[in-house]
């Protein structure tokens, strides 16, 4: 299987940097236009810059934008254009004992990790159904079907995107457009490697404090240890293409095995 993207244009929400940036320099790579998206103008023409380095055809726009709001949307918008693939990357994520998340909190959750993904999706899915042609990617993760007890707000916002996937690929039914989840597991982004340390002490050298975290924090993995960003970018490539086109409304997996179930 060949795939190739060029004439695609893509937008990865939250690409500044980690599992986003590695999806934006794979669709690069795969020949795709990318807007490059962060809240922060020059760490997004940073990122931009590195995906470049990497891929040097690669034809980017760095668009900064604070997706938590409706402006900030419409701002993108009026800047990206039209858009054939759309990942909904931007979460937000961080342990706090249930009984201590606040209204406000459980609010912000769901404009950051809900709210957003379903306004972009708002915005695109009708030029992409007009079109005959759309790819609509949410990336989810194992959480949303294991609630994690320490982050129990998080688990419920990435539950609720397994839901607006399924809601929207119905709307595109019949339309050559697809809508999916993507369910991430634990992956070597910056912040996951820091936390790592923090477990199992900063000494180790890398290799030894991944299998230990694995062994120890997360046993269920089959892959006993981290994703790589770069194979979830791999998962959005395929499901961007041509050839991924009976997949839609449902939630797969790149979460190395580690939802300990058949089904996602
Ligand atoms: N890391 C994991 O192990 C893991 C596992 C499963 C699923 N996931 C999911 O994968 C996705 C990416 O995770 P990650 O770990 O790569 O995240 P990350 O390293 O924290 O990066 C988040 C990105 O989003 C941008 N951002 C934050 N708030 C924004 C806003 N309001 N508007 C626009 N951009 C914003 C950040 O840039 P600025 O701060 O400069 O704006 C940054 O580029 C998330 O949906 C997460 O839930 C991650």
């Amino acid at each position: 299987m060949r795939i190739d993207l060029t004439g695609r244009r893509a937008l990865v929400s939250g690409s500044s940097q980690g599992i986003g940036q590695a999806i934006a320099t794979e669709l690069a790579r795969a020949g795709a236009s990318v807007v490059v998206n962060g809240r922060d103008q020059d760490r997004t023409e940073r990122a931009a810059e590195a995906i470049a380095r990497e891929v040097p055809s690669a034809e980017l726009l760095p668009v900064a934008a604070d997706l938590a709001s409706a402006d900030g949307a419409e701002a993108l918008r009026e800047r990206a254009g039209e858009l054939d693939i759309l990942v909904n990357n931007l979460g937000i994520f961080g342990a706090k004992p249930v009984l201590e998340i606040e209204d406000d909190e459980w609010r912000r959750y769901f404009e950051v990790n809900v709210l957003s993904a379903v306004r972009l999706i708002r915005m695109y899915l009708p030029g992409m159904t007009e079109r005959g042609f759309g790819r609509v990617m949410n990336i989810a993760s194992d959480s949303a079907v294991v609630t994690p007890l320490e982050m129990v707000h998080y688990g419920v916002t990435k539950t609720a995107l397994l839901a607006v996937t399924r809601g929207f690929a119905k709307a595109a039914a019949g339309t050559g457009v697809t809508v999916n989840s993507v369910m991430a597991g634990p992956t070597h982004t910056p912040g996951v490697e820091e936390f790592v340390g923090e477990l199992v002490g900063e000494e180790l050298p890398w290799d030894e404090a991944q299998r230990q975290f694995m062994r120890e924090h997360r046993p269920y993995s089959l892959i006993q240890r981290l994703i790589e960003p770069t194979e979830i970018g791999n998962m959005v490539v395929y499901l961007s293409s041509e050839q991924a086109s009976a997949t839609t409304g449902g939630a797969v997996r790149v979460d190395g095995g580690y939802v300990d179930s058949i089904l996602p």
